[in-house]
């Protein structure tokens, strides 16, 4: 299964894509993940998306598409992968079609702006498994901890309001227009382009993934 969760800065991507991946064995493959895990190493990748990150703006369309295309070379990805977070700019999905990346699913989750800054502001991350909580609506068994490794949680540097703002705007310039390139594609070559999926993504996490794996079988 190869495959790409597409949806706004705290649709839930994240969260969902563990249970995606763990029901098809295939790796996670987060390009925000990806380049915290750089800043945090302080790597040269890393120096380079710090500020572009805090602002909430896009990393160049370049170094995305290099970080990618090694990572997809790697073993683990033979049996497929999930995209989670990328392609995010019709460039880097030319990329991945310019490289014959053939991929089965695109799967949208749609969730209003609205409810989407609430979730962001009471996210809490395990940055070094990526696993996404929420003070409310996804806690953590014991408060502030991961709940598989009991290490501190963290709240994400971008999600502040004013750059979960600026993130959203950014989804809705750049990132958007990927919902008509891949439903448009779907509609026009069905025996080339992975099948479009859009579900909502409003309600309880398990109801969610319900909706996903449903969609992801039909
Ligand atoms: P990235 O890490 O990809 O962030 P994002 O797309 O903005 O998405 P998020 O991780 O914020 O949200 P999510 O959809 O994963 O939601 P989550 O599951 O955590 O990118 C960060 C930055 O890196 C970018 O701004 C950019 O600078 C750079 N970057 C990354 N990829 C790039 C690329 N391809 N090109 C260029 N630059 C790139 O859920 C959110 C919260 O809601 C959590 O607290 C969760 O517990 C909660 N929640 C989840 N589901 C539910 C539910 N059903 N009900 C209630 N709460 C819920
Ligand atoms: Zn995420």
């Amino acid at each position: 299964m190869r495959l790409i969760l597409l949806g706004a800065p705290g649709a839930g991507k994240g969260t969902q894509a563990t249970f995606i991946c763990q029901k098809y064995g295939i790796p996670q493959i987060s390009t925000g993940d990806m380049l915290r895990a750089a800043v945090k190493a302080g790597t040269p990748l890393g120096l380079q998306a710090d500020a572009v990150m805090k602002a909430g703006a896009l990393v160049s369309d370049e170094l995305i598409i290099n970080l990618v295309k090694e990572r997809i070379a790697q073993p683990d990805c033979a049996k497929g992968f999930l995209f989670d977070g990328f392609p995010r700019t019709i460039p880097q999905a030319d990329a991945m079609k310019a490289a014959g990346v053939k991929l089965d699913y695109v799967l949208e989750i749609d969730v209003p702006f609205e409810a989407i800054i609430e979730r962001m502001s009471g996210r809490r991350s395990h940055p070094a498994s990526g696993r996404t909580y929420h003070v409310k609506f996804n806690p953590p068994k014991v408060e502030g901890k991961d709940d598989v490794t009991g290490e501190d949680l963290i709240q994400r540097e971008d999600d502040k309001e004013e750059t979960v703002k600026k993130r959203l705007q950014v989804y809705s310039d750049q990132t958007r227009p990927l919902v008509d390139y891949y439903s448009n594609w779907a509609k026009s070559e069905p025996s080339l382009a992975p099948k479009y999926r859009a579900i909502s993504g409003t309600g309880s996490v398990e109801e969610i993934t319900a909706r996903a794996l449903e969609a992801l079988s039909s």
